[in-house]
């Protein structure tokens, strides 16, 4: 009985691979979520850059849920740049991304990278580490905006 209903389950999945096949509904959309998840690399990112600056207090455990969320918001932005009608020059994304694809998801990879660096640096709560991972994470910002984004 139980095989039967999942069956009948992914036949259904799988007569609907239109709706499956993305997330997104437009292209709009998928900019929408590409450029929403970079905010929240931004936030993260600079509430990190502050407390290893002593503009705020540094916080171990705040230090540790911001480098956790980077490791899965660095892994985000990328699937938006990919469908039909997001994947062409507009706002500050470059024609670059596409016409060298290649060297784009490579510095994607880097970030995503440096992001488990930077996470493992953290568990050693030696802020030296954590300085230096965080220092390499964030070089990859400007490495890839420096030719992939427009301003
Ligand atoms: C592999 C390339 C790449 C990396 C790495 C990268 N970015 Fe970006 N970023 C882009 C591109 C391309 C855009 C433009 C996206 C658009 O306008 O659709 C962008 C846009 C942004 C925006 C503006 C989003 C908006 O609301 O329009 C922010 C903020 C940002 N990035 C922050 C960061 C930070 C912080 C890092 C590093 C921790 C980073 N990015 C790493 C490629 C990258």
């Amino acid at each position: 009985m139980k095989k039967l209903l999942i069956g009948s389950l992914l036949v259904t999945f799988t007569a609907i691979p239109a709706i499956a096949a993305t997330a997104f509904s437009d292209g709009k959309d998928a900019i929408e979520y590409r450029q929403n998840a970079f905010q929240l690399i931004r936030h993260n990112t600079g509430d990190i850059g502050d407390m290893l600056q002593g503009k705020v207090k540094f916080d171990q455990a705040r230090l540790q849920r911001r480098v956790d969320a980077l490791v899965g918001l660095s892994t985000l932005p990328w699937e938006g740049f990919t469908v039909e009608g997001a994947n062409k020059a507009f706002g500050d994304a470059k024609a670059e991304i596409w016409t060298d694809n290649a060297d784009f998801l490579s510095k994607a990879e880097k970030l995503q990278t440096a992001a488990k660096a930077l996470q493992a640096a953290a568990q050693t709560a030696d802020q030296a580490k954590i300085k230096a991972a965080f220092m390499d994470f964030r070089g990859n910002c400007k490495a890839c905006h420096e030719k992939f984004k427009a301003d």
